[in-house]
């Protein structure tokens, strides 16, 4: 029984909240801390509404690490769920080195003033993690997250080589918004905006933004147009996986969405860098954020689903195999459950799957870890019965 700390209260926060809550038997006391208390203490009270159970609040801005280095020496958890946003990893992991706590994400660190993610900033911090006896876990959303979990099980399990991966992402949800996006709008418009780049036979190939596509046929789903982007668990994965020829990230996005971003995109909307307004600098991406919807706000009357998975081909007994391993999740069950929408639930339920992980020993160590360094059967196991079933198909 172990106390955990949530950081952050936005789409995924509140799914974590409500998924933490519900482990009475792995955590004994859960924390929800944010920027803006108001939010918090709403997630708190919807929690308390649909669950019978308190969790304790606070205020934190956890860029400001000698605050939550004080809040973690205070409340004492034995896990930290880091779901802000990814410009706080570092400064979260320095609190958490500080004050002797585990440490879990869902996305890796990005520089405010670069639209660019690495998983170098976070890996550097390998020897203080061990040498203070602390374990951290990067990426456990979906993907990343199950999404190396699931490479990690046909690599196990399936194929005795693992040469080509596509992991495919599908949301073929609707939730009747002009222009929106399903987490925080400005990582989302960083990373698609960003350049493509898959990994092919020990070297990175970069593409033009959104300009390689395929159809893919999604299980749930159907047949959906689907663009090459890079992600970040391909650059884990590239070095993980043995006998890796290649790995590519694909996800879809429809017409709408696409005509609104390359709009944006023209008039500038998307720029992160500093502009003049009427004798104040502003971030054109931080006050287009401002003006869309919160990701939380999607999810009452979100319909369709999701449908996200990996596509296994190497080589088992000699033999040619191919598989195909994926979950599929509908907006409005999640809704029903935890009122979200089903991107927020499919990164809140691995986070809190791992951070279960960590809290009963099934997956230890000390240092940084991808979720694809650890077992994948206790994981897989329980993330099913958490909300998130998957199923494996040989194609
Ligand atoms: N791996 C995956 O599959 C996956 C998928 C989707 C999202 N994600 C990641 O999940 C994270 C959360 O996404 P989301 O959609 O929930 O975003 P969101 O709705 O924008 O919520 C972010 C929350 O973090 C809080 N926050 C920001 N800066 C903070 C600071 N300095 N101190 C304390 N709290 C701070 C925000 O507070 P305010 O309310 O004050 O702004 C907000 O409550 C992001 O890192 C995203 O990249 C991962």
């Amino acid at each position: 029984m172990s106390k955990v700390l949530i950081i952050g209260a936005g789409g995924v926060g509140g799914v974590v909240a409500h998924k933490a809550a519900m482990e009475k038997q792995h955590f004994s006391d859960v924390m929800l801390a944010s920027r803006t208390l108001s939010k918090v203490e709403a997630i708190a009270a919807e929690v308390e509404q649909m669950h019978g159970r308190k969790l304790r609040t606070a205020q934190v801005d956890a860029d400001n690490v000698p605050q939550l280095a004080k809040l973690l020496k205070d409340y004492k958890p034995q896990v930290v769920i880091n779901v802000a946003l990814p410009y706080q990893d570092l400064h979260i992991m320095d609190a958490c080195l500080e004050a002797g706590v585990d440490y879990l994400d869902t996305a890796n660190y990005e520089p405010p003033d670069v639209a660019k993610f690495e998983y170098k900033w976070q890996w550097a911090y390998q020897d203080r993690f061990k040498s203070a006896g602390r374990m951290a876990l990067l990426g456990s959303g979906f993907d990343p997250g199950v999404t190396n979990v699931f490479c990690a099980y046909v690599q196990k399990h399936l194929l005795d080589e693992v040469h080509y991966v596509d992991i495919v992402d599908c949301n073929a949800g609707s939730h009747g918004k002009a222009f929106a996006t399903n987490f925080n709008p400005e990582i989302n418009i960083r990373e698609i905006t960003a350049r493509g780049r898959y990994w092919e036979n020990g070297d990175w190939k970069e593409t033009d933004p959104l300009s390689v596509s395929r159809i893919f046929d999604y299980p749930g789903v159907g047949e959906k147009k689907s663009f090459l982007l890079y992600h970040e668990e391909l650059e884990s994965l590239a070095k993980n996986l043995k006998g890796l020829k290649r790995i590519r990230f694909w996800m879809t996005f429809g017409d709408a969405y696409l005509k609104h971003l390359e709009v944006l995109g023209n008039v500038g909307m998307t720029r992160i860098d500093e502009v003049e307004f009427e004798g104040q600098k502003i971030v054109p991406i931080k006050f287009l954020r401002a003006l869309l919807p919160d990701p939380a706000s999607l999810a009452k009357g979100y319909s369709g689903k999701t449908s996200i998975g990996c596509l296994c081909e190497g080589i088992k007994n000699g033999e040619k195999k191919r598989y195909f391993i994926y979950n599929i999740c509908d907006h409005a069950e999640t809704y029903k459950e935890v009122r979200a929408q089903a991107i927020s639930y499919t990164t809140g339920v691995p986070a809190v799957t791992g951070a279960v992980m960590m809290v009963t020993g099934k997956w230890k160590g000390t240092g940084v870890f991808n979720m694809e360094q650890l077992d994948p059967d206790p994981f897989l196991q329980d993330v099913a019965k958490r909300g998130l079933p998957w199923h494996v198909e040989e194609r």
